[in-house]
This record gives C-alpha cells, structure tokens and sequence, in this order.
C-alpha cells in the first residue's frame, strides 16, 4: 500500500473522514467528516481564527451567505472567467481537466488520448432562487467565500467604524464543479475555506503582501508542518486569477504529485471593490481621515481550504514505528489530547477510579474515553488517532491516588497524582 493508500484508509477505520453518500455508492469529490475528523478540522479552523481575528486589533470576523445575487457573479468575474479547459477523449468520451493531465492519478480513460480541443468550463454551480427555474432566478453556490466580504464592505467600515488597514476574516464553504477531482481531501467539490481580505493603502499593499507571506508560512510551521515540506512559488502571468495582479502559493510537497498548492496569496488590487461598486451604483471606497480624501483600497488576500491543511497534517504527522501506526500531531491539532482508561473492563473499582478522572478531566481538556479491548489495543488505538497522553487506572492507583500517563511520541510512561493531572496536562498544553 502507498502512503495515500494507508492514510485513507485509517482515516476510514478511526472516524476521520468518510465517503460522501457511500451506502449509494458515493459522490464524486465529496468527503464527510467523523467524529475524530470534525474535531481536527475544528482545531484548525480555531488555531486560524485565533490568529487572524482574536490576536489582532483590526481584523474582524464575518458570516456571510453562501447564495448571493447573481449579479455578484456577473461582476465578480466568475461567470465569464472561473473556468477550466475540459477535454474530451474521443474515443471513451471521459473528460479530463486538461492542465492536469499529466498529474492525473488513476486517469480513468481508455488510454488512447485522442482528445478534443480544450473547452473552457464554468467551476460554478448553478441553482434557483425559488419555485420558477429561468435566467432570473438563477444563481450559484458561491466558489469563494471572498464575495461576500467585498458585499458588505461599506457595511463593515460604516458598523465598526475600522480604520485603514484592517482585515475582514470569513470560514465557509466553497463549492466548486471540479471536472478532474481526486487525490483524497486535495480537490473536491464541496469545501471550507478560510479567506482573509486585507484592505490596505494601494502604495502599501506590496508591503503588505510580503507582511502576509511570512505571516501565513509561520502559521503553518506553529501547527507543527515539517519546514522542508512548505515552499514558496510564485505564479507566472498566464496562471493568475482573473483578479490578480501577484499571487504566491504555500506549497506542500505531497506525496502524490509533489511540491502543490495549500494556500494562495494573491494581491487582488482595488478590482473587487471598484468593479461591485460600478455595477451596484454604492459607493465602496474609504474616507481617509487625515488625507481628507476618499480611496478604494487594494486588497491582500490569504486563502486556504480546511481540507487541504487537514490532509497537510495527516500526512506530515503519519509515521511508522516498528509495529505502530502514529499519528504525531501537535497537541494543539490533535482531536483528544488525553486519552482516559482502566486497565482492566471488568474490575469495577478501577472502571469508577477511571471515569471519575475522566470527568475531571474533560471539563479543563479536550479528553476521551476508552474502555474497549486490551490495554495494548487501546494505545495502538488512540496512537492512530494522534492522542499525545493515555492515563491508565490499575490497581496501585487504588491504593496510592496516582495513575500512568504514557506519551504518544516516546511510548514513556510517568507516574502522576491524580489530584496533579489538570495542571500536568495545562503545562504541557501552555
Ligand atoms: N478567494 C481566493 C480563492 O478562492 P483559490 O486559490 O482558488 O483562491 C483558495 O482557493 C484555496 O482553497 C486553495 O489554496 C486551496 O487550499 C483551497 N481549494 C481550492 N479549490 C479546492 C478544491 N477543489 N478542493 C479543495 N480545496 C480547494
């Protein structure tokens, strides 16, 4: 089994991350989170959130819509540009994206590649405001939550009253109708996105943007991704977004076709704001307070997809050890951070001892509990799961008040006071 193959396959077997509408026999490009899965995805949108909104002075949240008015599309660009070049084989008629076909993994075709010249393909999915279907009903799911920042803009400046530099951070889900799908979490049709747009003075924005870059790379590195798997790369002219004027990728260098994209950071210029307030007739520029003059300010724009980091994660932290499976998360990502259980089922006593820590303990850390199978089964469990502590109840923790924690990475085990447990864990979590 490749490295893919593994971690598909525990992400299946540990309630990370499950098929779409599998018991039909799924759905192309889209993926459910487990229980195990939904917390990691948290995790991450939590760490984003905190250091985007929370750790800062002029940056603030927003929740908008997934459905907007069509004419947002119309003015955003995508309905003329959010495309791709599809090709048909002629001979199979499978449809390929073809930018990728070289890295196409399992191209499900007949293997002839007699294609069709390229058409451009629209991303968007196209749906109806209420019961009558026709041109001006329609409108789509929106492919990036971004729009919905720019639409409120003067909303934002006019409620909170934010002053020049200042951000507008969104966590919501994209969709897009990707022709070419595959390679797990890394491109789907349905997923979450965490975009910042950060308004700031055109003659700053270059400034700014390279602000961004280290910003964004150091976050990556605090969630504990390997340096030598992130790299920079910076876009060539003929692959730009439409809105673009400068874009860099974080890249990962993933297993299955090398060095991609995790994030994009693009300068997007003054283009959104100027183009919604042209076609809407609002006035969507700044008034500056000291120059006394207004201004439509450029945008700086850092953008990745939950799943994409999720899936950065699984495979930076999946490792081998003799017989064990780990999953080295960092304690800040990892679903549970202590795992609670009795050494033996059956033993009354010990099944008390172990459930009244637990509730203890879950009140101050993210813990779970685990009572099934033997002792050994049990960290087998929760070292795939990525659960940095296990707290076990024997028998000497009824006489002496103290339990063992063994921790993931080293497999060593230390001797704890049951009442010192909360401020060990909080230590170690600080
Ligand atoms: N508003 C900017 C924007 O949408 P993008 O580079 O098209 O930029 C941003 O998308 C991020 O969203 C990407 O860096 C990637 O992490 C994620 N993403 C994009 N398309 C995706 C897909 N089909 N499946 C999973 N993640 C995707």
């Amino acid at each position: 089994m490749d490295l893919m193959d593994k971690i598909v396959s525990l992400c299946k077997r540990r309630g990370f991350i499950f098929p779409g509408s599998e018991i039909y026999g799924g759905i192309g490009g889209i993926y459910d989170l487990g229980p195990f899965g939904v917390e990691l995805a948290r995790n991450i949108k939590d760490l984003w959130w905190k250091s985007m909104v929370y750790d800062r002075d002029n940056i603030v949240g927003l929740d908008s819509s997934i459905l907007m008015n069509q004419k947002v599309w119309e003015t955003s660009g995508h309905v003329e540009s959010f495309t791709d070049p599809l090709v048909e084989c002629k001979n199979c008629h499978s449809r390929f994206r073809q930018d990728l076909l070289p890295k196409t993994r399992g191209c499900i075709s007949c293997g002839k590649n007699n294609w069709t010249k390229p058409k451009m393909f629209n991303l968007m999915f196209k749906t109806y405001i209420g019961p009558v279907e026709d041109k001006f009903s329609e409108t789509y799911l929106r492919p990036e939550t971004a729009q919905g920042i720019f639409v409120n803009f003067a909303n934002v400046v006019d409620s909170m009253r934010v002053k020049l530099p200042f951000g507008i951070a969104q966590i919501g889900k994209g969709f897009r109708n990707e022709i070419t799908i595959g390679n797990f979490l890394f491109r789907v049709r349905e997923f979450e996105m965490m975009e910042l747009e950060y308004f700031t003075y055109p003659e700053k924005a270059g400034q700014d943007f390279e602000y961004w870059k280290k910003e964004r790379i150091d976050w990556y590195l605090s969630l504990g991704i390997k340096k030598k798997n992130l790299r920079f790369r910076e876009h060539a002219s003929d692959e730009r977004a439409h809105y673009a004027q400068e874009s860099f990728d974080i890249e990962y260098n993933w297993p299955f076709m090398g060095w991609g994209e995790l994030e994009g950071i693009a300068n997007r210029t003054d283009f959104d704001l100027r183009s919604h307030s042209k076609a809407s007739g609002k006035d969507l520029s700044y008034f500056d307070e000291e120059t006394k003059k207004k201004i439509v300010p450029f945008v700086i724009e850092p953008s990745c997809g939950v799943g994409r980091v999720t899936l950065a994660l699984l495979i930076d932290s999946y490792c081998e050890d003799n017989s064990r499976v780990i999953l080295k998360l960092d304690s800040k990502v990892a679903p549970f951070k202590v795992a609670v259980f009795p050494l033996l089922s059956n033993k009354p006593k010990l099944v008390k001892l172990a459930q009244s820590i637990y509730e203890i303990l879950k009140k101050k850390v993210p813990t779970t509990w685990d009572d099934r199978g033997n002792i050994g089964k049990r960290y087998y469990a929760q070292d795939e799961i990525g659960t940095p502590w296990c707290v076990t109840v024997d028998f000497d923790s009824l006489a002496n008040k103290s339990v063992t924690v063994r921790d993931r990475d080293s497999t060593r085990q230390e001797r704890i006071k049951i009442p010192d447990l909360v401020d060990y864990f909080l230590k170690k979590l600080s």
